[in-house]
């Protein structure tokens, strides 16, 4: 295999649904910093693309997660916050959050969920839902390098 079949094999799984961003990245080999030069890779993408990438991402607790449908990563990040142990309650919460926020923006609600849990979640949907669409389509991006970064670290 070529150094850069190579790369793709080994990563080419680490943004959701995006072979892209790696494919790119294997073009711009070798990387001084791997985590960095792939999200380069993103902030270089047009617009168009980047949202691309954050729709790539499923719902929290979202149909994808009640089919069964999620990536392994994904599923795996979602229990890390115990989102696949939802009162009904809780889940009528997110369900009402994430139809507002897609509303709204048109993309996903985007947080690294092994980084936070079930209440601060669902406070970060309430108030990010407030912000203009750029300033959220910047923590979204923010937010897939810190999801990427972890999921980096258990390919160590
Ligand atoms: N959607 C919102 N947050 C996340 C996350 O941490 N991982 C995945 N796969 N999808 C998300």
């Amino acid at each position: 295999m070529s150094e850069k079949q190579d790369f793709v094999a080994r990563y080419g799984g680490l943004f959701e649904h995006s072979p892209w961003v790696v494919e790119r990245a294997a073009e711009r080999l070798p990387l001084a910093d791997l985590h960095q030069g792939l999200m380069q890779v993103v902030r270089d993408a047009t617009s168009e693309e980047q949202l691309g990438l954050i729709r790539a991402h499923p719902e929290l607790a979202g149909k994808a997660a009640i089919d069964g449908t999620l990536t392994e990563a994904s599923t795996a990040e979602q229990a890390s916050a115990g989102l696949d142990r939802l009162t009904s309650d809780e889940f009528a919460r997110f369900h009402s959050l994430n139809r507002d926020y897609s509303a709204k923006f048109g993309f996903p609600f985007i947080i690294c969920v092994r980084l936070t849990n079930k209440a601060a979640i669902l406070a970060a949907m309430e108030s990010r839902l407030a912000n203009d669409r750029e300033i959220e389509m910047g923590t979204a991006l923010a937010q897939i390098g810190e999801i990427v970064r972890l999921r980096l670290e258990d390919l160590k």
